[in-house]
């Protein structure tokens, strides 16, 4: 199993410096055979050898240049960085990232052989017209990316889940994985309020391959717990 923790915009790099080796405590007593990947903001992105693997929530299409804000590959080989999150709703929604910029991003970081963590998801309204409608929207997200890609994880996140409390049923996780399923092979991840008293559960499910934690990975014994399910 995979299990990803997303710290979006929190932890500074002092308390992601304590996060990440409180962290690797866990995955080292526990004994996990779980590949463990934690996503820190870009200033507390860190050099770390041990278990767990440090990605980044973002970077631009570049090794480096005049992108205002934006931090490039030399910046993430700084720190040994080999794996990147592209598509999360929030990058797709507040900040307003097109397919066709998220695909220019994964061909960039694709061609550099970077583990890809790559996110689909539909917004509430979508999930509300059918099943039909939700599924064509999801599928246009599959739409120039490379689905046999050998270092991709997809990371299937249903908006309205995210930081909501709220999650589809097992039923529902299960039906959307299989049919996911059918459209790349890669490792296909659950996201979208997993907590420690759903993880096992959501985990258990056929064609779930791990899951992305946001809220609940912020407090490093719950995400401990969530990873030795
Ligand atoms: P959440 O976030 O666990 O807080 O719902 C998940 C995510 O955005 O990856």
């Amino acid at each position: 199993m995979i299990i990803a923790a997303n710290l979006k915009t929190n932890l500074t790099r002092v308390e992601t410096q304590k996060y990440i080796k409180e962290l690797e405590k866990c995955v080292q007593t526990s004994q996990t055979q779980n590949e463990v990947l934690v996503f820190p903001a870009m200033s507390s992105l860190l050099e770390h050898k041990g278990k767990v693997i440090l990605g980044a929530q973002n970077a631009y299409a570049t090794k480096n240049g005049a992108f205002t804000g934006e931090i490039g590959l030399e910046h993430l080989e700084e720190f040994g960085i080999k794996t990147i999150l592209i598509g999360h709703s929030e990058r797709r929604h507040i900040l307003q990232e097109t397919q066709e910029a998220l695909v220019k991003k994964f061909n960039f970081y694709k061609a550099l052989g970077f583990t890809i963590v790559y996110c689909v998801g539909e917004p509430l309204e979508k999930r509300e017209a059918g099943k039909e409608e939700m599924m064509e929207y999801i599928s246009a997200q599959y739409e120039g990316i490379d689905t046999a890609y050998e270092n991709l994880i997809i990371a299937y996140e249903p908006v309205w889940a995210i930081g909501t409390g709220l999650t589809p049923s097992l039923e529902d996780i299960e039906q959307i994985h299989t049919a996911l399923k059918e459209k790349s092979q890669a490792p296909l991840l659950y996201g979208g309020s997993v907590k420690v008293a759903n993880a096992k559960e959501v985990l258990a499910l056929h064609n779930v391959d791990g899951v992305l934690v946001g809220s609940a990975a912020l407090d490093v014994n719950d995400f401990c717990e969530i990873l030795k399910n």
